[in-house]
C-alpha cells in the first residue's frame, strides 16, 4: 500500500497481499493456544463453521465497501452516510491496541530466531528458558525494540515491495514446512491422543466463551473488524472477482492455521503428557513447544532457524500492514508527513509496549480483570472491541444502506454464488449471534451466569 491510492496490478497481486496481510502471528502463534485451550475439536469445529459464515460474509462486505468508496475505513463509512462515520473511527482505534502488543510477540519470535540460528535450540527446549526470557526487565524489551525498528523502517522507506516478493516465496515454503513438522509431530508415540483432542469436539466445551474465542481469532486471524480489509478493498482492481479473491484468502488463511494447531497441540502431547496446565499455557504454548519438538529431530538446528525466519517474516508483513494502515489514519487526519507519523507510531508503540513486556516480569503482580497486560489488551480488542464493530458494520450494511450496495459491488466484477447465505448472515444471524455471544460471555465473566 503507498501513499496515493496506485491499486493492485491484478487480482493475484491482491490475493498474495491480503493473504501476506493475514497470515501471520494470529495463525501461527494465536490459533494453536487457543485451540489447546478451548478443547481443541471444540474449538476447531466452532472456528471452522464461523469462517464459512462470519468470517466470508464480513469479508466479502468490507472489501466491497472499500473497492466502492475507493477509500480507507476512517472514511468509508462517511462517504456513505456522514452520521455514520463514527464506525470508521472506532474500527480504526483497534489496530492502536493490536500494533503495540503484536511487536511484543514480534521481539519474541526474534529472539527465538537468533537463539536457533546460533544453533541453541537444545537450550531452548528446557522447561524454564521461555519464561526466563520473558520475565526479564531489558532482554524482551530490546528484541521487541528490533523489530519495531525494522518494521517502521520498511513502512518509512516504502521498501515493502520488496519485502511482499519475499514473502511470496516464503510462504509456500511455511506451508511445506508446517507440513512436514506437523507430520513428524503426528507420528511421535503418544500424539494420536492430541491428534484426537485436536479433532474431536467434546459438548462440554462447546459454550459462548468457546464461540466468543472462536470469533475474535476470526476477526484477528482474517485481520477484520480493524478497518485493514476496507482499506486492502479500496487497492482492488474494479474488474476482479471478488468473491474467489475473498474465499482464496479465506482458504489459505484457514489452512495456515490448521497445520499450526496440528503441529502444536499435539506436541503437548507427545513432550509434556496433555499436561492440563500445559494445554492451558496461553500466549507461551508456541515458544515452550516448538523448541522441544526441534530439540527432538534429527537436523532440528536448521530446521528451527529456517522455521523462525519464515515465522519472522509472516508476522512481519502482518505488522507493516497494520503500521501502514496507522500511519496512514494519523496522516490524513493530523496533516503530517509520512516519516513524522513513523517516528510517532514508534514511540506510542514502545510506551505501550511497556506494560504488555514488563507484564510477565517485573509487573506480572499487576492484573487487569485477572488478566495479564497483554492478555488484556488482547482480551479487548479482539473479544470487546471487534465484535462491537462487526456488529455495527452488519447493522450499517444490513439496515442503513442496504445489502445491494455489496452486491452491486460483487456483481459488477462476477457472480455473487454465496448470495444467499450473505444476506442472511448479514440481516440477522451475524449482528444476533455477535450480541448473544457478547452478553453472554460478559455475564459469564462477571459470574452472573455458569455454562
Ligand atoms: N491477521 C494478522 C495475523 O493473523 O497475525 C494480524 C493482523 C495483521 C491484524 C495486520 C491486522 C492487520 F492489519
Amino acid at each position: 500500500m503507498s501513499n496515493e491510492r496506485s491499486g493492485f496490478s491484478s487480482r493475484i497481486g491482491f490475493v498474495l497481499a491480503t493473504a501476506g496481510s493475514a497470515v501471520g502471528l494470529g495463525n501461527i502463534w494465536r490459533f494453536p493456544y487457543l485451540a489447546a485451550k478451548y478443547g481443541g475439536g471444540s474449538f476447531l469445529l466452532v472456528y471452522l463453521i464461523l469462517t464459512v459464515t462470519f468470517g466470508f460474509t464480513l469479508m466479502i462486505t468490507e472489501v466491497a465497501l472499500g473497492r466502492k468508496s475507493g477509500t480507507s475505513a476512517i472514511n468509508a463509512f462517511g462517504y456513505f452516510n456522514k452520521k455514520y462515520s463514527f464506525i470508521g473511527y472506532l474500527t480504526s482505534f483497534i489496530p492502536f491496541i493490536i500494533f503495540p502488543y503484536y511487536c511484543v510477540i514480534g521481539g519474541w519470535v526474534t529472539k527465538f530466531l537468533l537463539v536457533s540460528i546460533k544453533g541453541q535450540t537444545h537450550a531452548a527446549a528446557s522447561d524454564t528458558f521461555f519464561t526466563g526470557f520473558i520475565s526479564q526487565l531489558a532482554e524482551p524489551m530490546i528484541c521487541l525494540l528490533v523489530f519495531l525498528a525494522i518494521t517502521t523502517a520498511v513502512v518509512i522507506l516504502g521498501v515493502k515491495g520488496g519485502i511482499e516478493r519475499v514473502s511470496t516465496f516464503m510462504m509456500p515454503i511455511l506451508v511445506l514446512l508446517l507440513v512436514g513438522i506437523s507430520l513428524f509431530c503426528i507420528t511421535r508415540p503418544g500424539a494420536m491422543e492430541g491428534v484426537a483432542y485436536y479433532l474431536k469436539p467434546s459438548i462440554k466445551h462447546l459454550g459462548p466463551t468457546t464461540f466468543l474465542a472462536a470469533l475474535g481469532q476470526l476477526f484477528y486471524s482474517m485481520s477484520l473488524a480493524m478497518g485493514i480489509m476496507i482499506t486492502f478493498g479500496s487497492y482492488m482492481p474494479k474488474k476482479s472477482d471478488l468473491e474467489k479473491s475473498v474465499s482464496q484468502v479465506e482458504i489459505f488463511d484457514t489452512g495456515i492455521a490448521f497445520l499450526a494447531g496440528l503441529m502444536i497441540v499435539p506436541s503437548v502431547f507427545v513432550f509434556s503428557n496433555g499436561d492440563p496446565s500445559m494445554l492451558a499455557k496461553g500466549p507461551s504454548l508456541m515458544f515452550v513447544m516448538l523448541p522441544k519438538v526441534f530439540d527432538s529431530m534429527a537436523f532440528g538446528n536448521i530446521l528451527a532457524a529456517v522455521f523462525f525466519i519464515l515465522v519472522f517474516f509472516a508476522a512481519l508483513t502482518s505488522a507493516i500492514s497494520l503500521l501502514e494502515t496507522l500511519v496512514a489514519v494519523i496522516m490524513d487526519k493530523f496533516h503530517i508527513k509520512r516519516v513524522t507519523a513513523c517516528i510517532l507510531m514508534f514511540i506510542i508503540a514502545c510506551l505501550m509496549a511497556i506494560p504488555s513486556s514488563f507484564g510477565f516480569g517485573i509487573w506480572s503482580h499487576i492484573t487487569i480483570m485477572g488478566f495479564s497486560f497483554l492478555d488484556f489488551f488482547d482480551f479487548l480488542s479482539n473479544s470487546v472491541l471487534m465484535p462491537i464493530a462487526a456488529f455495527l458494520t452488519c447493522i450499517f450494511v444490513a439496515y442503513i444502506i442496504k445489502p445491494d450496495v455489496i452486491i452491486n459491488e460483487v456483481e459488477s466484477s462476477g457472480e455473487f454464488k454465496r448470495k444467499p447465505l450473505f444476506l442472511v448472515m448479514i440481516k440477522y444471524l451475524a449482528p444476533i449471534c455477535i450480541i448473544a455471544i457478547l452478553v453472554f460471555s460478559i455475564m459469564e465473566g462477571l459470574g452472573l451466569i455458569t455454562v
